[in-house]
């Protein structure tokens, strides 16, 4: 499993604009950064407690440490000297300039969720790498949302934005049970918005932290479940890219919900996935091979392999790929052998193991082409059954038409076609064996019986 996050505001990565881009930023100066943070801290009269909580909440700095530094402000202050917490903070090199910088974009996105009108902000749900979701009441109909706001940077971008609320406007159109309902899009000063279902429960990567892995069946119900959600997200032409177990919510109920289907990416899939870097759980270890090629046609395939990394990381404990940094992971998706999961986890049935290989193959081709035949599996295993498609001696027939196109284009594919080759030359070896070696035996029985007489 990855280590506990430590540090998550990446400090040494360079910024990457809405197009995806990256272009270099300079770090501000402290009184820069300072100024801004009480800018963007307006109406909280006290900014010490303000940062405290929030390098301590990033796991920048331990509370000891924070106490330690506001003792030095306060005592320094006493003695009639300038002193600010972020100043003993930066000074004693627990928080970079750039740190502080990305505390003011966080704190800028806790102000932003208090000005949307017809909504009352109940309270600060989580954080994720590119937005701030609220829990809040909606007034005119007195129902409970969340609502994920969008940093200020994002409405510079007229694509994404264009992008944002045509995917938003997609997504509010599916219904279905496992999918969190998308409500609607909309934009208060300068901030974008998406309103959701708020769903009371946790997520698998909650679950995954405390529990390490999933008992076989509760994941065979979970991942079901988001089959469930994917074949009916992808019969109506939407694509999730973002399969994770950070996107997989689970109701006090037992209910499964997708979460951000259809919310539009700001920057490619392979980038998006980078910027993550650094947070424990954020590196690429989800992500499809032909996203990381920044393929432009990206099918039901890519979302299955994504829920495959999910299931396998549920039932096994331990991601399919892990590595130093994003791009050693994404080589990994690319090239490396996955480990069977019954190898890490031996009281896995095979089953499973299979159904989880089939999903994580490297060549879309060769993987489950929809969610209908993921679930014929994922129900046969569920029964105790073997798994009908992903059952080895059936795959070839099951799926030959995708296979037979997967050989042209995949270099793995290579391996069952002269497997196939051995197998069908074998067969005519044998039978001309056995003719010249009854042709000999029926000679040498002739010499025999000519010199016997
Ligand atoms: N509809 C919702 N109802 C309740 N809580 C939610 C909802 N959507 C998101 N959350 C909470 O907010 C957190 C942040 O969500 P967000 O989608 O911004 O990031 P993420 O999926 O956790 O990570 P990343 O940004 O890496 O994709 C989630 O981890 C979840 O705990
Ligand atoms: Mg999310």
């Amino acid at each position: 499993m990855a280590p506990p996050h430590n540090g998550n505001l990446d400090d040494t990565s360079p910024m990457k604009d809405p197009s995806g881009k990256t272009r270099p930023v300079p770090a501000p100066t402290v009184a820069e950064a300072e100024e801004a943070l009480h800018e963007a801290a307006k109406g909280n009269t006290n900014i010490d407690t303000l940062v405290g909580r929030l390098v301590i909440d990033q796991g920048l700095a331990t509370q000891d440490e924070v106490q330690h530094c506001l003792e030095q402000a306060n005592q320094l202050r006493s003695e009639a000297n300038q002193a600010s917490l972020v100043q003993i903070l930066v000074d004693n090199q627990y928080v970079t300039q750039r740190q502080i910088a990305r505390l003011r974009r966080i704190i800028e996105a806790e102000r932003s969720g208090q000005k949307i009108p017809g909504f009352r902000i109940l309270g600060k749900l989580g954080a994720g790498a590119m937005a701030t979701v609220f829990k809040a009441n909606q007034l005119s109909l007195d129902r409970t949302v969340a609502i994920k706001v969008l940093p200020r940077k994002f409405s510079d971008n007229p694509q994404f934005i264009e992008r944002f609320y045509a995917e938003g406007r997609a997504a509010a159109s599916l219904n279905h049970p496992n999918i969190v309902q998308a409500f609607d899009v909309g934009k208060a000063g300068e901030f974008h918005y998406f309103v959701m279902e708020y769903v009371d429960g946790r997520t698998v990567y909650d679950d995954i932290t405390k529990q390490k892995r999933f008992a076989e069946k509760d994941a065979i119900e979970v991942i079901m479940q988001v089959a469930e959600a994917l074949l009916h997200a992808h019969e109506k032409g939407l694509i999730h890219r973002d399969v994770k177990p950070k996107n997989v919510m689970i109701t006090k109920d037992g209910v499964v919900k997708l979460a951000d289907m259809g919310l539009a990416r700001a920057v490619s899939d392979k980038e998006a996935a980078e910027a993550e870097a650094g947070k424990a759980f954020g590196t690429p270890y989800y992500i499809s091979p032909e996203q990381i090629r920044g393929e432009r046609e990206i099918g039901p395939p890519a979302d299955i392999y994504s829920l495959g990394a999910t299931f396998y990381h549920m039932v096994t404990g331990a991601v399919p790929f892990e590595g130093k940094n994003p791009s050693a992971v994404m080589h990994k998706h690319l090239k490396a052998e996955l480990v069977p999961p019954d190898h890490v986890n031996p009281k896995l049935s095979a089953g499973v193991s299979e159904i989880i290989e089939m999903m994580m193959a490297k060549s879309p081709a060769r993987r489950y082409q929809s969610c209908k035949d993921l679930l014929i599996d994922l129900r046969a295993v569920h029964k105790g059954e073997q798994p009908p498609l992903a059952h080895k001696d059936i795959l070839g027939e099951a799926d030959l038409a995708a296979v037979a196109a997967a050989e042209a284009s995949a270099q793995s594919a290579e391996i069952p076609i002269d497997q196939t080759r051995g197998q069908d030359v074998r067969p005519w070896l044998m039978t001309a064996f056995i003719v010249t070696l009854c042709i000999a035996l029926i000679s040498l029985l002739g010499n025999i019986i000519l010199i016997a007489k």
